[in-house]
Formats: C-alpha cells, structure tokens, sequence
C-alpha cells in the first residue's frame, strides 16, 4: 500500500506580498482581506513601515502579521535607510512589495533588490499630478475628471509604468478631503483587482513600457 500523504495544510499562496505604510492602511486592509481567500492568489506576509504608532501598523498586528519599523532619522545618510529597508523587506521574501501610502521614495538599493516587481498607488490619473498632492493639484486645477494609478516604481517620482487605473468625477462641491475619500474608495478596488491578477496571472513591461497582465 501506498505510504498516504498528510492532510494538505493551507497551500502556501504564491503571492507573498510585502505592504509599505505611512498612515492609515486602509489599502493595506483591503490586500489583508482579500488575502483571506486562498483563490485570491497573494497574502500579506508583512507590513513595513517609516515611523511608528500608525493605524496602518495596528491593523496588521491585530491579524498576527509580522511587522517592521526602518525611520530614515535612524540613520546617518538616506542610503544607508534605504539599505536597511530593503535588508527588512528581504526577510519576509516576498513576491511583490505594494507601496500603499508609503510616503517615502525608494532609493538604489531597494529598486535593485525588487525592480519590477514593487507597486505603488497614487491618488491622480498619472502622469498627470505626480507628488504628494494629487489630489489637491487636480481639484485646483479645475479637471472633471481624476482617479487613481498603480504603477511600477522607478527610480522616478510616481513616473514608472502604469498597470491599472480607474476614473473618479470630481463634484463641485468636493473638497481635498471628500475628493480624497471617493479616489480611495475606487484606490482600494483598483488595488486589490491588480494585485490578485499580477499574482495570478504573472505579467510584463513591454519596452514600450506598457505592462501587461497574463501571457
Ligand atoms: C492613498 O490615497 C494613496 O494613494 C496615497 O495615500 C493614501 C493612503 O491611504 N498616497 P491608506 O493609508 O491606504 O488609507
């Protein structure tokens, strides 16, 4: 008689993702929860941060998933911060590393351990409104029209290759916040639907920098 295999424990999902935080972590929530369905293709393994005390923290430790903490005023040069993140992130080996929120750029060492496969998520239809204010820019701008982007990070400020976006009209009576509120809503969707079909499906940059989903 064959020897009989052991009951399979929870199959290892091939996605093991890294999130890099600075805030809330209301995109994070949304990866951890769609991670809780194994056909979902990826699970948060762990949550990185660039300073403490944030909520994005608290919701990863209220689930038991490992985090950390790299503060650039820990170290003497920027370089050597970004060492130290990269040397933190590689710990948990991950697959894909999502920037979600993560208010810092990433420098040298980190694109050269995971180029390619690290996200990120902005609240503007890129390239327009690239920085930290977004959305402010594109509601003083006057657009009808804004939304959100994952992209690939480059070296560049939110200037990688576009895999996904989504539209959101602008209200007049929108403000930063409320304008905000309704990108992010649409951000975490966009987000979650992207992240399960790279993790899938697989993809690839296209020299014309166009990324595609799938073989
Ligand atoms: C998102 O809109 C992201 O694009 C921007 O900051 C927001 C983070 O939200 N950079 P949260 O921390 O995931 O709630």
């Amino acid at each position: 008689m064959l020897p009989v295999a052991p009951p399979a424990s929870r199959p290892t999902p091939p996605g093991r993702l890294v999130v890099l935080v600075s805030g809330e972590g209301t995109n994070l929530q949304a990866l951890i929860d769609a991670g809780q369905d194994p056909g979902y293709g990826a699970t948060v393994v762990a949550v990185g941060a660039d300073r403490d005390n944030i909520k994005a923290l608290d919701r990863a430790a209220r689930v038991g998933i490992p985090t950390f903490t790299t503060k650039v005023k820990d170290f003497a040069a920027r370089e050597d911060w970004d060492r130290a993140l990269t040397v933190a992130t590689e710990e948990h080996q991950p697959d894909l590393i999502v920037c979600a929120g993560f208010m810092k750029l990433l420098g040298k060492a980190f694109l050269g351990a995971f180029g390619g496969r690290c996200l990120n998520t902005h609240p503007a239809l890129l390239p327009s409104f690239p920085g930290m204010h977004g959305v402010r820019e594109a509601l003083e701008y006057g657009v009808k029209v804004t939304g959100c982007t994952v992209f690939i990070v480059d070296a560049g400020v939110d200037a990688g290759p576009v895999v996904a976006q989504a539209a959101v009209p602008v209200h007049d009576t929108d403000d930063e916040q409320a304008l905000h509120e309704r990108i992010k809503v649409a951000e975490r969707v966009l987000l979650v639907d992207t992240v399960g079909r790279m993790a899938r499906e697989g993809w690839s940059v296209m020299s014309s920098r166009k990324v595609r989903i799938g073989s």
